[in-house]
């Protein structure tokens, strides 16, 4: 359901994206509890943010998406089918396409140049011609506001100008739903609004559904149509920017005031 503001209202039993029950630990004996039975559910269209200090487990709850790590227990399911059965490439494949992966960090591939890097996928996924390549890689740059750049090493562009190519890149099958691994972590604040302002217009302009793992919380109040704070393994909040700001949870106080956990805390 879409209200006159655009956001979306989360529908019971409509969930696109659904993860129930997800463990996963680590170590030998898996003494690294990192996830202690999640239950999330992602609506279509909207934008759900995932908050949590380092080493929370955002990047491995969000990985499972597109097969980067796998439930110890538990499911995930994208529009009904149940992912963590997967086991082929052809099972992954249709995900791949219908899902934009921003890895944390960028990540281009430094041996290729930056259209190489944003054709990459097309190249991977698609029987695409060369020429239907090179128009869309041209239309994906235009789309984060650096056209023209194609040529280019990754090294010879800014912080900032490479998140968006990764970006581009990670639109480069025209994905239904984008999962951002802490798109603005490591870039100045100007050029982290920057790219804050580029995902939000992008959610708008493409009506796609998104995660947004972060700790930014400008990135946040601009994107979050709903957020959840993950810690210890589970999700302690879940709810709106405003109702997140109005929390009286001991852990939101804490993420909020960058409060550092205390020995002494109740
Ligand atoms: N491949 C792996 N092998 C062993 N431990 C891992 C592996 N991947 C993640 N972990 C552990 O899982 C925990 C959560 O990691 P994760 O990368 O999901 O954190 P995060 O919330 O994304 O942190 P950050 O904000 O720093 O990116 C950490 O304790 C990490 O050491
Ligand atoms: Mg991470």
């Amino acid at each position: 359901m879409e209200e006159a503001s655009g956001r979306v209202t989360p529908e019971p039993g409509r969930a696109l994206i659904s993860f129930r029950g997800i463990h996963k630990y680590f170590g030998e004996n898996g003494e690294n509890q990192v996830l202690i039975g999640i239950d999330l559910d992602v609506y279509p269209g909207e934008t759900m943010v995932i908050l949590g200090r380092s080493g929370s487990g955002k990047t491995v709850l969000t990985s499972m998406l597109v097969g980067l790590n796998i439930p110890d227990k538990g499911g995930i399911t994208v529009e009904g089918v149940e992912i963590t059965e997967f086991v082929t490439d052809t099972d992954w494949r249709s995900l791949r396409l219908k899902t934009g992966y921003l890895f944390q960090g960028s990540a281009l591939y430094d041996s290729m140049t930056v259209g190489e890097n944003v054709a990459f996928p097309m190249v991977q996924h698609t029987d695409w011609s060369e020429a239907e390549i090179r128009r869309r890689v041209a239309e994906k740059l235009g789309q984060v506001g650096l056209s023209g750049v194609e040529p280019l090493e990754p090294s010879a562009l800014s912080g900032g100008m490479q998140r968006r190519a990764a970006l581009a890149r990670s639109l480069a099958l025209d994905p239904q739903i984008i999962v951002y691994d802490e798109p603005t972590a490591g870039l100045d604040p100007i050029t982290g609004d920057e790219i804050s302002s580029l995902i939000h217009r992008l959610q708008d302009a493409l009506k796609v559904t998104s995660i947004v793992v972060t700790h930014d919380l400008r990135l946040t109040q601009l994107v979050a149509d709903r957020l959840v704070l993950l810690h210890e393994g589970q999700w302690v909040f879940q709810g709106t920017y405003e109702e997140f700001l109005h929390s009286s949870h001991p852990e939101v106080l804490r993420f909020l005031h960058r409060e550092p956990q205390g020995e002494t805390t109740p």
